[in-house]
């Protein structure tokens, strides 16, 4: 169990509503930047605060000595928005426990996760006055907005920020109790198509029929992005695409967590996706289109016979290795701008993008990665996976670093990340402090 003043402060850092996409929020994301310097100095770390053209990085070093491998772990302070804010079951800012469960946006992503390290690091750093390892933590406060500005940070602080590896718990065990660590991540583009047709809202009686409904082209063009193995259907999108490995298709089939499980957590009446894969293979190692939203027209009570003027839909690409993000991004503007009919104008708007991640979890520090969680978990063989989610700044830690990422996450895939209800574990408080203290010296060991 975590101290009294571990939890409460773990309570204060969940209270900040550290929403990075709303510029409404901006004074709490500082607070929170501000609170997460202190508490990093106070645990002995030097620990500072830098400013970027968006929302501040915090950076904070342990005690350096020559010899030792520097471990840059990584997270992020900043938290998705919290709508629709009626379903949640107490207020995502105020957080509670209740059996043993946390509640607040951000108690597993990230803040959970990250504080957890900063305790194991307190602690080793209460015992011994030193850490195995020459440690930078880096917190920032753009990940859920793509982190647009961490790339350029680190170009410019390449030499301060050199490290051996990086550590990153940011992602999910396959189940409570196993051992996981995962060696892939998916990249992402994200894409705003808006379809106008009349340059205003029209009487669906007195001109529907003669002119384009803005609505349903926008609706055909987005049945156009798959085909009837709901693959993909855009022209050149499966270029590159790494096949599955026959070891993974074959140990993933093992995994704890199979298509029963994720029915019950996501309340799907049925799982549906590309043909000749398995649930966890589309999700972990397949690229996908999605629409993140979509709307249009009159969402109000009752009915208006309105014939729209616009309507728009957000997408996200889910990426695999060897996909471009840049190169996708160019085949659905294609696909839009060539395949919107004539009778409407297209504004196809381009986001965030980041490439996806794989590497070899059996190489250089993937094996003292496996070894802290054999530990953690006395007897039990760590599951390999990769996970559907994104973070792409690991990219980044390897084109500008030319650092490896291990990422060890304990959050679990039923903790309601970015959904109302927002979960983690006080037990995985402990788990954590414990994987940090097992990580840095099994990867001092290894050097
Ligand atoms: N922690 C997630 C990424 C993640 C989720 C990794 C599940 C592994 C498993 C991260 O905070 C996140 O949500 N990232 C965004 C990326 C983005 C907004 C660029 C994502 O994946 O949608
Ligand atoms: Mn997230």
């Amino acid at each position: 169990m975590p101290s009294d003043a571990a939890l409460n402060q773990f309570f204060d850092f969940l209270r900040f509503d550290s929403i990075s996409t709303d510029p409404k929020y901006k004074d709490q994301i500082l607070a929170c930047a501000k609170w997460l310097r202190l508490k990093l100095t106070a645990i002995g770390l030097d620990a500072a605060q830098h400013e970027t053209p968006g929302h501040p990085i915090i950076l904070a070093r342990g005690p350096r000595k020559k010899g030792r491998p520097t471990v840059l772990i990584y997270g992020h302070y900043d938290v998705q928005p919290v709508d629709p804010l009626a379903l949640w079951r107490r207020p995502p800012f105020n957080p509670g426990i209740e059996n043993g469960i946390i509640t607040a946006r951000g108690a597993s992503d990230n803040k959970g996760q990250i504080f957890a390290h900063i305790l194991g690091v307190e602690q080793t750093l209460k015992e011994k006055g030193d850490l195995p390892v020459n440690l930078i933590m880096l917190i920032e406060g753009e990940e859920e907005i793509g982190s647009p500005h961490l790339a350029a940070f680190l170009a410019q602080h390449r030499k301060e920020l050199a490290c051996d590896v990086v550590a990153i718990s940011d992602s999910s065990m396959i189940a409570p109790g196993h051992p996981t660590f995962t060696y892939g991540l998916r990249g992402l583009t994200a894409v705003e198509v808006t379809v106008t047709g009349p340059n205003h809202d029209l009487h669906s009686g007195i001109f529907g029929g003669a002119v384009e409904n803005p609505a349903t082209a926008l609706a055909r063009l987005i049945a156009g992005l798959h085909d009837k193995n709901l693959k993909v259907a855009l022209p050149g999108f499966y270029a590159g695409v790494k096949p599955l490995a026959a070891w993974e298709r074959k140990a993933w089939k093992k995994l704890p967590l199979q298509e029963a499980g994720l029915l019950k957590m996501t309340g799907a009446p049925a799982l549906r996706g590309e043909k000749g894969f398995s649930a966890l293979e589309r999700i972990w190692a397949r690229p996908t289109a999605e629409v993140n939203g979509i709307g249009g027209g009159y969402q109000g009570e009752g009915t208006k016979t309105v014939l729209p003027s616009k309507a728009s839909a957000k997408f996200t690409f889910r990426l695999v290795p060897n996909q471009d993000p840049i190169r996708i991004t160019e085949i659905v503007r294609d696909y839009f701008r060539r395949n919107a009919p004539p009778s409407v104008l297209i504004e196809i708007a381009t986001g965030h993008s980041g490439e996806p991640y794989l590497v070899d979890p059996n190489a250089g520090f993937g094996l003292a990665a496996q070894r802290a969680l054999g530990r953690l978990f006395p007897g039990k063989k760590p599951a390999l996976i990769r996970e559907g989610g994104s973070i792409p700044i690991v990219a980044d830690f390897k084109r500008i670093l030319h650092a490896d990422t291990l990422l060890l996450g304990f959050a679990l895939p039923d903790c309601n990340a970015h959904s109302p209800n927002e979960t983690f574990p006080l037990s995985h408080l402990d788990l954590g402090r414990n994987l940090n203290r097992y990580l840095l010296e099994e990867i001092a060991a290894q050097k």
